[in-house]
């Protein structure tokens, strides 16, 4: 027990400055009390501390202050110790994220603990299904596999935040293609790692083919245009299980599927104009229907990055989860979804969705024509200089 807490302890060296930013983040912990906040016994929660020694990779400073929180609550109830100076950064973030708790009962702290460590040991094991087939092996850029009657459709590229490459549009399409024909009865998209998807990889773009880059613009067009095709034509329940930030193409495809669930990590930013572009994957038509034309405006015209509970407020997510359970009540939540009558779920699929596929084609045709052009433009050149050069952040 005290390994542990010392390993947390010792995990939380914030540096002053970011403590306090962090310091921001935690003030209120994402509590989440269901009916599943069941009796938690002690043996549980001396092997989620033992489990927790095991994890390879950092999980940061704001998921160690959350287990440093429960922990504490855990063993010793409301935080009862004097608030450390403002100078104190350290100690003060701890002390904020611990005293956040206020009067959860310990057993509730001890369960969360345990959630918590959970959710970071299975994110840290690699997802094989004995099930999947050596046709799956194609896929270089994701991980595909059937399990439950769900096509589970990882992104696979977490060093670079699965930023999209051309190769990975492709690979997506035909995962899709795959998916509208095999048993399963709900498609799930998500990501690997601590982001969703930073968009289309920049670097898209400065792979300029001997014919020059008008010729790069149009395949990028026709690759596009093709990709967004397959979510608007996909015939089965789509569902974005968005495991972090989201950037780019990643949320403006949001509004062909049919169900978003995220965790509250996650973000959601379109920077179009700030790099030279215009939106795509339909959401010049879906945003402003889904949210309101100002709403929209916002988000695709001045780049307002949306939180997970301002982008839910909105409606373009369906359902925010807490991150330290997010992978756990997801997934419970398929299952039971991925059990109901398949036919049943893809014909009532496809009539909600059949009246707007002829127009979303079109706007998807207009959006790709458009952004041919843009990214010829000196503004768009410009941008991705800046990135690559500069490495302006977005
Ligand atoms: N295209 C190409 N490379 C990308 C990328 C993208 N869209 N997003 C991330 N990467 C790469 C980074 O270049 C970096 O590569 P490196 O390790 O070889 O230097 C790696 O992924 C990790 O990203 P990094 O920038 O170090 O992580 P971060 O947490 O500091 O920032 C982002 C993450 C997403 C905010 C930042 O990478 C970014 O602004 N990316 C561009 C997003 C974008 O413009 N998308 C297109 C929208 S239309």
């Amino acid at each position: 027990m005290a390994a542990s807490l010392l390993y947390v302890t010792n995990c939380l060296r914030l540096s002053p400055f970011r403590a306090v930013s962090k310091l921001r983040s935690v003030s209120v912990l994402g509590v989440h009390t269901t009916a599943r906040h069941m009796q938690a016994s002690q043996e549980d929660f001396e092997k989620a501390q033992n489990d927790l020694k095991t994890l390879k990779k950092d999980p940061g400073n704001e998921v160690k202050l959350k287990l440093y929180a429960f922990f504490k609550q855990a063993t010793q109830g409301a935080c009862n110790v004097p608030k450390p100076g403002m100078l104190d950064f350290v100690n003060k973030a701890k002390w904020d994220a611990w005293n956040s708790l206020k009067d959860l009962p310990k057993e509730k702290a001890r369960q969360s603990y345990i959630e918590l460590v959970s959710s970071l040991i299975s994110a840290e094991l690699p997802v094989k299904d004995p099930t999947s087939t050596s046709a799956n092996k194609k896929y270089e850029t994701l991980e595909v596999f059937s399990q439950d009657n769900i096509t589970k459709i990882f992104l696979n590229r977490p060093e670079k935040k699965n930023a999209i490459t051309l190769q990975m549009y492709e690979e997506i399409g035909l995962a899709l293609d795959e998916a509208a024909k095999d048993d399963s009865v709900i498609t799930v998209l998500t990501g690997h790692g601590d982001y969703y998807c930073s968009g289309n990889d920049l670097n898209n773009f400065t792979n300029i083919p001997p014919e020059g880059k008008e010729k790069m613009a149009s395949d990028s067009a026709l690759i596009l245009e093709s990709f967004v095709g397959k979510f608007i034509d996909f015939p089965k329940p789509l569902i974005a299980v968005v495991n972090g930030p989201a950037v780019g193409i990643s949320v403006t495809i949001l509004g062909l599927f049919d169900v978003v669930y995220a965790t509250d990590r996650a973000t959601f930013h379109t920077p179009f104009s700030q790099l030279g572009q215009s939106p795509e994957g339909c959401s010049s038509y879906t945003f402003p229907r889904i949210m309101g034309l100002s709403k929209a405006s916002e988000v695709l015209l001045f780049n307002k990055k949306l939180t997970a509970h301002e982008a839910c407020q909105l409606g373009l997510v369906t359902e925010v989860f807490p991150d330290s359970t997010f992978q756990k009540e997801v997934w419970e939540r398929l299952n039971s979804y991925s059990s109901l009558p398949k036919n049943s779920l893809a014909f009532s699929k496809q009539l909600t969705r059949a009246p707007e596929k002829e127009k979303l084609h079109a706007v998807n045709r207009e959006e790709c024509e458009r952004l041919k052009e843009r990214w010829l433009s000196e503004e768009c050149m410009n941008a991705i200089i800046s990135f690559f050069q500069k490495r302006v952040k977005l």
